[in-house]
């Protein structure tokens, strides 16, 4: 049933009858569940790992009843194993997630029209199973609509409170977007009436904030309809139209930049970053905050077709939702993937004014764990 060899301790049949488990043995010590080598309180990790010795191996390997133990060479360190927690955790036969904010992003362009993730603000603040639809909408499809907020001041706060917690910027906790002359300092596009390309915020930021949420306060104007583009699904085109152009916005730093009499935030980085397996993993595109190209000569007619393609799609009509916001409306994307924006309005057909806040994507998939966690428990 178990066997020793190779450093690897096999199992059979514990996924199924004849496949093959197999258990790297500085994995399993450094993964040992009893109470020296995990905290039985906080349950961190207290085994130093790197101090496992890289001829650690077990002396003895046995299964009784449901649970492996091992007998180590190192100081006789004894071991327990849940077999059901080995089976979920089998390297050798999946790549496994026990991660309950696990979710499945689904790409969209215009058929979204219809169909596009809305809740009800009271639903919200009094139903968690409602809220937890609202979080994993932002997380796979990252753009939600919520009707019906009540009209004060500091609300988009307040919910960003009740989600999880804002995530302040350089600015403000809470940002004001109205196009009164005097009334607020117009230091960007968004605080005059002019169109609003689509674009991610924030990505001047190394750690731009994973969710970008904004509440009318008044919208009373002619025009102003929101938008909204799939950042991923439009880099996903661009990828199969053209790989060499995705190759190329994986990998030219782009400078952003945002400052104001109150801040001054720099950073460069590719407009399409990828994680370690090569998956696009934050999506920036701010046209009006990107500044001046510093890359050499020679690599500039790659980029600017590169970059010319996948503006050409962040355009296109069939990959941008579009929709009004009445007063008390809010919206929220994910900030690191989808792109938002505005069409132009008039400012002389009356009052226009949000309030924006921002929060941590993670802090969003937190809160989707501690929904579940609870609802296990029979809380909600
Ligand atoms: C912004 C923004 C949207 C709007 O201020 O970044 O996207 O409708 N505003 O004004
Ligand atoms: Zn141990
Ligand atoms: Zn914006």
């Amino acid at each position: 049933m178990v066997t020793l060899a190779n450093n690897l301790l096999s199992i059979k049949s514990l996924s199924g009858s004849g496949t093959k488990s197999e258990f790297n043995y500085v994995w399993l010590r450094d993964n040992c569940p009893c109470s020296e080598c995990f905290h039985p309180d906080t349950h961190e990790r207290t085994l130093v790992t790197a101090t496992i010795p890289e001829n650690i191996a077990p002396k003895s390997a046995n299964i009784n009843d449901s649970v492996l133990e091992i007998i180590w060479n190192e100081n006789n360190h004894r071991s327990e194993y849940d077999l059901d927690w080995l089976r979920q955790h089998d390297t050798s036969q999946t790549f496994y997630s026990d991660d309950p904010a696990q979710g499945e992003m689904t790409l969209w362009g215009n058929e979204l029209q219809d169909s596009i993730p809305t809740y009800d603000y009271t639903d919200l603040r009094t139903n968690d199973e409602i809220l937890l639809a609202w979080c994993e909408a932002i997380r796979d499809i990252g753009l939600a609509i919520v009707r019906g907020a009540p009209l004060e001041e500091g609300e988009i706060e307040r919910f960003a409170d009740h989600v999880a917690c804002v995530r302040e910027v350089i600015y403000d906790r809470l940002h004001n977007v109205r196009a009164t002359p005097g009334a607020y300092n117009a230091y960007n596009v968004a605080s005059t009436s002019l169109e609003l390309k689509p674009h991610t915020d924030m990505p001047n930021y190394n750690n731009p904030p994973g969710v970008q949420m904004f509440h009318f306060l008044v919208n009373e104007t002619e025009g102003g309809m929101s938008t909204a583009v799939d950042g991923f699904h439009v880099a996903a085109q661009l990828k199969q139209q053209d790989p060499e152009a995705y190759d190329v916005l994986t990998k030219v730093a782009v400078p952003f930049r945002m400052f104001s009499s109150r801040g001054d935030v720099y950073s460069a980085n590719p407009m399409l970053t990828l994680d370690c397996s090569g998956a696009l993993k934050v999506f920036r595109y701010s046209n009006q905050l990107a500044q001046t190209l510093n890359i050499s000569t020679s690599q500039m007619d790659d980029f600017y077709r590169a970059y010319r393609k996948l503006g050409k799609l962040v355009e296109a009509s069939e990959n941008m939702v579009k929709f009004r916001l009445n007063s008390g409306d809010m919206m929220a994307t994910n900030n690191l993937r989808v792109m938002h924006g505005r069409t132009a309005y008039d400012a002389l057909t009356g009052d226009r004014h949000l309030q924006l806040s921002y929060m941590d994507y993670d802090d969003v998939l937190s809160r989707i764990r501690m929904i579940k966690k609870a609802r296990k428990h029979g809380k909600s």
